[in-house]
Order: C-alpha cells, then sequence, then structure tokens
C-alpha cells in the first residue's frame, strides 16, 4: 500500500529577480516498508523535495498524499501529523548537548503528551535496539558522530511513525561511521518493516535500497 506520495510537485525559488525552478512534476510513490533512496546532484532540489514530502513546506502545485490524504503544510492537522506520523532525521543531529542520549530520545514522546517516565522507558528501549544500551546516560559531546546519528534515529522513531524521511543522514560521517548508521537503516527496515525516504548521495550504500529514485532537472526517475 502506497502510504506517502507526491504527485507532479512543482517548487520554484524566486533568488533575488531570478526564478530557480527547483522541482517539475516530480513524482513519487513509497509503499509501506520501502526503504527507498533518492540520489542526484547537490542543488537538484533533493532537500526541497523532501520538505515538501515531510510537510515543512508546501509545493507550488501538485499534491502530497499521506496514507490516502491529501495534505497540505498548510492544513490545521499538518503539524500532528508531522510529528506523529512522520521521523526526520538531518545532516547535522541537531541534539541538544544539554541532554544525555536517554532524555533526548525521549523529548518528542514528552511533548507529544505521553508521561516521561513511559516515554523515558521506550527512549531505553529503542537505545537499545540501536546497540547503543551503554550510551544512554551519554551527552552528545560524549558520543561519535556515528553514535550521535544513532541517536538521532532513535529519537525520530520514538512515537512510532509511520515513515521516517532523513536528509543525508550520513553526509557528515566517515564511511566507517556512516556504515555503522546505514547498517541500522537496513535492519529496522527488514526486522520492523519500518518505512524509509533517505536522500543521500552516498550511491554505494543508496545501491542497498529496493528503491532508488534520481532526481535530476526537477524530474525524479525510478532506477
Ligand atoms: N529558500 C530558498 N531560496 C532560494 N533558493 C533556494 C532555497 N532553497 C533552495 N534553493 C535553491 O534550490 C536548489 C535546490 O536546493 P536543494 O533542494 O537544497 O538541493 P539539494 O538538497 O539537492 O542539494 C539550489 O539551487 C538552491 O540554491
Ligand atoms: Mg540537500
Amino acid at each position: 500500500m502506497v502510504c506517502l506520495a507526491g504527485y507532479d510537485l512543482c517548487k520554484s525559488y524566486l533568488d533575488s529577480n531570478q526564478t530557480i525552478n527547483v522541482l517539475r512534476k516530480a513524482t513519487i510513490e513509497v509503499k509501506e516498508a520501502e526503504l527507498v533512496c533518492i540520489t542526484g546532484q547537490s542543488g537538484s532540489g533533493k532537500s526541497t523535495l523532501l520538505h515538501l514530502l515531510g510537510l515543512l513546506d508546501s509545493p507550488d502545485s501538485g499534491k502530497v498524499m499521506i496514507s490516502g490524504h491529501e495534505i497540505n503544510s498548510t492544513m490545521p492537522e499538518a503539524a500532528s501529523i508531522r510529528n506523529l506520523e512522520l521521523g526526520f532525521v538531518f545532516q547535522f543531529h541537531y541534539l541538544i548537548e544539554d541532554l544525555n542520549a536517554q532524555e533526548n530520545v525521549a523529548l518528542p514522546m514528552i511533548i507529544s503528551g505521553v508521561n516521561s517516565s513511559q516515554a523515558i522507558k521506550k527512549a531505553a528501549e529503542l537505545l537499545q535496539a540501536l546497540d547503543l544500551e551503554d550510551r544512554i546516560n551519554h551527552y552528545p559531546n560524549q558520543l561519535s558522530g556515528g553514535e550521535q546519528q544513532r541517536v538521532a534515529l532513535a529519537r525520530a522513531l520514538i512515537n512510532n511513525p509511520k515513515i521516517v524521511l532523513a536528509d543525508e543522514p550520513t553526509g557528515n560521517l566517515d564511511p566507517e561511521h556512516s556504515a555503522e548508521v546505514w547498517d541500522m537503516i537496513i535492519k529496522l527496515n527488514k526486522e520492523r518493516g519500518q518505512t524509509f525516504v533517505i536522500v543521500t548521495h552516498d550511491i554505494v550504500n543508496a545501491s542497498k535500497a529496493k528503491v532508488i529514485y534520481n532526481l535530476s532537472e526537477g524530474k525524479l526517475e525510478k532506477k
């Protein structure tokens, strides 16, 4: 079943007095339990596309469908869909330096209204699933880059999102730490059926995904 889709997405930016047409009728369909990678050159519009799919921005035309419903980022329900159905991982982890790994992971669940002891317990379980059980009390600056990104991955998963959207999640890591994070993504996809949409220019790791789209000249082509 298709759980996330973008149809004929168009997006342009006005840069000084020039219009840049970044997306020109880009179409993508993501099915439940799929691991989908989106590749493309720097500046091709990958982040722009992910922001539209993640309801962080609105297309000029075209539509985004989540679980069969057309949703626009300006709709009142967009915020709760973003918080409860989508998880986000970015190139930089954006962990809060004053909170330890467990507290960082628990935070989105506490914000969504779950009591903190329950959220803290769930955070510990997730960190264990991500092979970080001996890092739960560590602060971000005490973690390696790969560990920081796995904590960010756990944080993205805490509210049981239908779909995790990741923008260059290993873009800032060396090959060894990058492989650590990719292994975890592949494991979560296989063992839990977690749906992922991952933007990357890491062709080697992207090739492990069953579904690969390339973004070029504003259009998506399925590989
Ligand atoms: N807010 C913005 N205002 C103007 N131009 C933008 C903005 N965001 C992105 N762009 C331009 O749109 C193009 C695509 O950017 P982006 O989606 O970040 O590409 P990618 O993630 O593939 O590197 C680039 O030329 C970029 O400079
Ligand atoms: Mg980008």
